[in-house]
C-alpha cells in the first residue's frame, strides 16, 4: 500500500489555496465567536481591554501549540478588538535583517505584526528584533568595513504575535520579551461540534448534530482538519444520501477516507504498527521511526505525534518513544507479555 504524506486529509497544515481561502472565511473576527481555547480567551480579553484603557499598544503574544489550532485566527482577532491593522509573515519569509526592517518601518501605532512560525527566524533576524520589541527602535548597520556605522530608527510602538509549533526551540532572549505566553489546547469533540455546525451554518450545508459529532470526534482535536472533513462529508451527503449529513453519511464519509473512529488515519496507523512490529513497540528512537517510515523526524514530531499522545496511543520516555497498551488494543494486537495473562 503506498502512503500519500503529501496530501493527507487530516493534514493540519492547509492543504490548498482553496483550502485557506475556505479557512479565512470561516474565521471568527471577534472574541465571543472563537470558540474553545477559554482559558487563553479568559486571559487575553482581559489584557485587550486593559490595554485599550489605558489607550496603549497590547504587549507582545507568544502562541503556541500544534498546527491547526486557530493561531493565526487568534492574531487576526487580537488586531480586530484592538482596532488595528494586522500584519502577517512568518519565519522562513523574513530572509534578511532588511527584510524585517522593511515590515518594522511600515507598521502603525498598536499595529499587530504575526510571524508565524517564529521558531525559524535566523539568528541575524532576531537580533534586529530584539530592540525592536524592548524599546521600538531599529538599529541598522550602514557601509562596511572600517566605515561602517550604526544608525538608530525610531519605530512606532507595535504589538509583536508569534506564532509556533514548539516554545522549546525558541531562544531564550527571544522568548523573554513576550509579556504574555499562551498555550492553545487541543480541542475536546464537543467544542469542535459546535465549530463544526457554525461553520456549516456559514456555508449553507446542511448537518444535523449527530452528523456534526461525528465528524468532530474524528477531527483529531483541530478545527482546520474539522472544517476540510465537513466539505468531504458534504459531498458523499450529496452524491449518496439525501444531500443532509447525517451520523450515517459522515460515517460512511470517513470510512472511505480510512480515518477510523478516533480520526487515525492510515500513515498514524502506519506508525504505531512499524514501531510494533520492527521495534517491539519500542522504545525505539525518533529518527529511527522516521527512516522506517520515509517521512521526516520533525515532521513526526510535530504532526503526527501530540494527537497520537494526546489519545494515549505513544509516549515518549527519556529512552525513546513507546506504544502504549491503549495503542496496541486500539490496532486489535497484543502487546508482548501480555499473551499469557490472558490465559
Ligand atoms: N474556526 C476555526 N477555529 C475556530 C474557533 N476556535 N472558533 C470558531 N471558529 C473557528
Amino acid at each position: 500500500m503506498d502512503f500519500d504524506f503529501e496530501n493527507r486529509i487530516v493534514a493540519p497544515e492547509f492543504s490548498s489555496s482553496e483550502d485557506n481561502d475556505i479557512e479565512i472565511s470561516l474565521r471568527p473576527k471577534v472574541l465571543g465567536e472563537y470558540i474553545g481555547q477559554d482559558k487563553v480567551k479568559e486571559n487575553l480579553s482581559i489584557y485587550i481591554e486593559a490595554a485599550r484603557r489605558r489607550n496603549e499598544p497590547l504587549d507582545h503574544v507568544l502562541l503556541y501549540g500544534p498546527p491547526g489550532l486557530g493561531k493565526t485566527t487568534l492574531a487576526g482577532i487580537i488586531a480586530n478588538e484592538m482596532g488595528v491593522n494586522f500584519r502577517v509573515t512568518s519565519g522562513p519569509a523574513i530572509e534578511k535583517p532588511g527584510d524585517l526592517a522593511a515590515l518594522l518601518t511600515n507598521l502603525n501605532e498598536g499595529d499587530v505584526l504575526f510571524i508565524d512560525e517564529i521558531h525559524r527566524l535566523s539568528r541575524a533576524v532576531e537580533e534586529v528584533l530584539y530592540p525592536a520589541m524592548e524599546d521600538n527602535v531599529l538599529d541598522i548597520i550602514i557601509g562596511k568595513g572600517p566605515s561602517a556605522r550604526s544608525i538608530r530608527l525610531d519605530l512606532h510602538k507595535f504589538t509583536l504575535v508569534g506564532a509556533t509549533t514548539r516554545a522549546g526551540q525558541l531562544s531564550a532572549p527571544l522568548r523573554d520579551r513576550f509579556g504574555m505566553l499562551l498555550r492553545l489546547e487541543m480541542y475536546t469533540p464537543e467544542q469542535l461540534s459546535s465549530i463544526v455546525n457554525r461553520s456549516a451554518g456559514i456555508l449553507g450545508i446542511d448537518i444535523d448534530p449527530e452528523g456534526a459529532l461525528e465528524i468532530a470526534s474524528r477531527s483529531r482535536g483541530t478545527p482546520r482538519i474539522a472544517n476540510r472533513l465537513l466539505k468531504r462529508a458534504r459531498d458523499f451527503a450529496q452524491v449518496m444520501c439525501e444531500g443532509e449529513i447525517t451520523k450515517e453519511a459522515s460515517s460512511l464519509a470517513l470510512d472511505r477516507m480510512e480515518i477510523d473512529e478516533l480520526g487515525l488515519d492510515s500513515i498514524d496507523r502506519l506508525i504505531l504498527k512499524t514501531m510494533i512490529k520492527n521495534y517491539n513497540g519500542g522504545p525505539v528512537g525518533l529518527e529511527t521511526i522516521a527512516a522506517a517510515i520515509g517521512e521526516e523526524a520533525v515532521t513526526i514530531e510535530d504532526v503526527y505525534e501530540p494527537y497520537l499522545m494526546q489519545v494515549g496511543f505513544l509516549s515518549r520516555t527519556p529512552r525513546g518513544r513507546t506504544v502504549t497498551p491503549a495503542g496496541y488494543a486500539h490496532l486489535g494486537m497484543t502487546m508482548p507479555g501480555q499473551q499469557r495473562l490472558d490465559v
